[in-house]
């Protein structure tokens, strides 16, 4: 008896798994409309740590494509994009993007991104102290330069 129950639960989750493989899941690519502009060393840091959630270049790796990992990896890309996204940073004002250079800083440092599920799947996007200290030097700098503008107005 305990058998046959065992047996029909394994059975009934594989066509649940086989079922929810069909809901479909977003994993577009939009245009990029104005990438950010940084140095190469910047870059190559953004793109390898943060760029799979917040750019419009994501590389969807296979276990977005199995669900329900999927959904998950789905939803991380749309409210990162949400949040900061660096294939649009056109959309962005001088105050709006000062604003989002800080809180780059502050979340590297805090250690809060790349976020830390993805470091299990990703282990190289984790930043070292050098690499963190590149993106403060960058970041400082470009903070430094725009309150020199805003006070030249
Ligand atoms: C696996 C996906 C993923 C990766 C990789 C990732 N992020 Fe995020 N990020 C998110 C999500 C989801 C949010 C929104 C929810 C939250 O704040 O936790 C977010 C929010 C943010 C925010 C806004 C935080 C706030 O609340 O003020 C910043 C800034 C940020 N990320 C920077 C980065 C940087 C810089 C990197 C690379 C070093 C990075 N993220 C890598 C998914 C990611």
């Amino acid at each position: 008896m305990k058998k046959k129950i065992i047996k029909y639960s394994l059975i009934g989750l594989a066509i649940i798994f086989v079922i929810i493989q069909f809901i479909p899941v977003d994993r577009s690519n939009p245009p990029i409309t104005g990438e950010i502009n940084a140095p190469p060393e910047v870059k190559e840091i953004l793109q390898r740590s943060c760029y799979d959630c917040h750019s419009n270049q994501t590389d969807w790796h296979f276990y977005s494509y199995v669900a329900p990992v999927s959904w998950l990896v789905a939803k991380d890309v749309r409210e990162g994009r949400e949040e900061l996204n660096f294939s649009e940073w056109n959309k962005y004002d001088a105050k709006k993007r000062n604003k989002k250079y800080k809180e780059t800083y502050e979340e590297i440092e805090e250690g809060e991104m790349p976020m830390k599920i993805y470091l299990i799947t990703h282990p190289g996007a984790g930043l070292n102290e050098n690499e963190k200290q590149i993106i403060k030097n960058w970041t400082d700098s470009l903070l430094i330069q725009t309150h020199e503008d805003s006070s030249d107005l």
